[in-house]
């Protein structure tokens, strides 16, 4: 190779990335990255996949929920072959103008190590999950696509509503799927689920450091909260005598952020969060008093019982403040997803792989949700994170640094090799 072509030959770290660039293009918005469950730029998104699964030799699906699954069987004879693959994977739908890396990267990153494990005598295959929901923008409810694969896909789910009228049910069959399938999405005997992502957060990069071992992810609630006062002229209508829904919910706005402060600043949970993230205000129109407010409550911790007593604290706070301005509330819970650990063995087989790879091995909870804290509750899982420059996420300046991408390659290549060491001392 002449000197030129090697200075000029891309690495993989920057082929994975210019892969996460070109999926980002993929969207339901031109010029941002937005890309809801089942949308249509996911159909893309699959023929990408398809494309660069079927080049690697594995055999494609796409089950009910719209998770893109390549199934990887190794070249030996199948009496050397232990029972069950190893999952690999992350999600491939995005928050309003995301960045190119949340979930994708983990998706490149897991075909990357496909790639690497053709040329090791593996005694397992490997699937390759591309989830098709973990947001939970378009439904309000996030995990669809891991939900699924774990067999926690409540078919109730089906009947919610996105921002158009639209039923889950009829997204799901409007992507040419069909919802009466989705028992059969769930995974049959798996040996574990791993996914690499980004951190989303500022503690690998302040440290200084590459990669991180997820021990476990915060437990998170998600409601929706509708205050209902009386529309009314903004002119006529004394201020004693008004019903103002958006006052009462931007009262409570407050309360929720004074209480995440207040848990800040104690030792009970210093790491406790809470976020209104999303309004919707009828008839919003400057000239008449809000009737109606629907507002998000997002709130996450460690520890399940704080999470459940600060989010009674919130959601009687709610009440009250409606009950005193003479209004409604109404309350539907979306969700309660516990906190999970990874599972320990796959989590000191990850360490031992990051630190033969040359980094020490951070171990740290994580704060975002992710996949693998649905697939943790059925199949014994374990993450890998690269740091995230300047701690950004959820935002289009979200971005990697090439050798940390590099660094998560050689360190999943090595964790690879471990498990299929540590399961065939297992058997023997
Ligand atoms: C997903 O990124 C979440 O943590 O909400
Ligand atoms: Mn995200
Ligand atoms: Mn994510």
């Amino acid at each position: 190779m002449t000197q030129s072509a090697a200075t000029t030959e891309v690495t993989r770290a920057a082929a994975a990335i210019a892969e996460c660039r070109l999926i980002a293009d993929m969207s339901e918005e031109l010029g941002r990255t937005t890309r809801r469950f089942l949308t249509s730029p996911v159909a893309q998104v699959h023929a990408h996949l398809r494309r660069r699964m079927e080049a690697l030799g594995m055999s494609v699906t796409v089950d009910a929920a719209g998770n893109l699954r390549g199934l990887w069987q190794p070249t030996s004879t199948p009496r050397q072959r232990l029972s069950g693959r190893l999952i690999l994977g992350s999600h491939t739908d995005t928050v309003p103008d995301a960045g190119a890396f949340d979930g994708v990267l983990g998706v490149v990153l897991a075909l990357q190590l496909v790639e690497s494990a053709q040329s090791e005598s593996l005694a397992f295959g490997i699937e390759v999950i591309a989830f098709s929901e973990e947001e939970g923008v378009r439904f309000g409810v996030p995990f669809l696509g891991s939900r699924a694969v774990a067999g926690r896909f409540d078919p109730a789910l089906l009947a919610l509503r996105d921002a158009d009228g639209v039923s889950m049910d009829e997204a799901i069959r409007n992507f040419g799927l069909n919802p009466g399938e989705l028992d059969n999405a769930t995974a049959g005997e798996a040996i574990g689920f791993f996914e690499i992502h980004i951190e989303q957060g500022p503690v690998l990069e302040a440290e200084g450091l590459a990669l991180g071992v997820v021990t476990g992810i915060v437990g998170q609630t998600r409601c929706e909260i509708t205050f209902s006062g009386q529309a009314n002229h903004a002119g006529t209508t004394p201020m004693h005598l008004r019903q103002d829904a958006l006052a009462a919910a931007a009262e409570w706005i407050t309360a929720v952020e004074a209480t995440a402060r207040q848990h800040a600043q104690s030792s009970v949970d210093p790491g406790l969060v809470a976020t209104v993230g999303k309004m919707n205000i009828e008839p919003n129109a400057g000239n008449v008093i809000p009737g109606k407010v629907r507002v998000s409550l997002d709130l996450r911790s460690e520890r399940d019982s704080v999470r459940e007593a600060a989010v009674e604290e919130l959601l009687d706070r709610a009440r009250s403040i409606a009950e005193r301005r003479r209004i409604s509330c109404e309350i539907r819970r979306q969700m309660e997803q516990p906190s999970v650990p990874m599972d320990e063995q796959l989590t000191s087989l990850l360490s031992d792989a990051v630190e033969a790879s040359g980094f020490p091995a951070r171990r740290m909870p994580s704060g975002a949700g992710h996949d693998a804290m649905v697939m943790a509750t059925r199949i014994p899982s374990a993450m890998l994170f690269l740091r995230s420059p300047g701690g950004v996420s959820h935002h289009p300046a979200e971005t990697v640094l090439e050798d940390d991408v590099e660094a998560a390659i050689k360190a999943g290549e090595l964790f690879l090799r471990r498990v299929n060491d540590h399961l065939r001392i297992q058997t023997n």
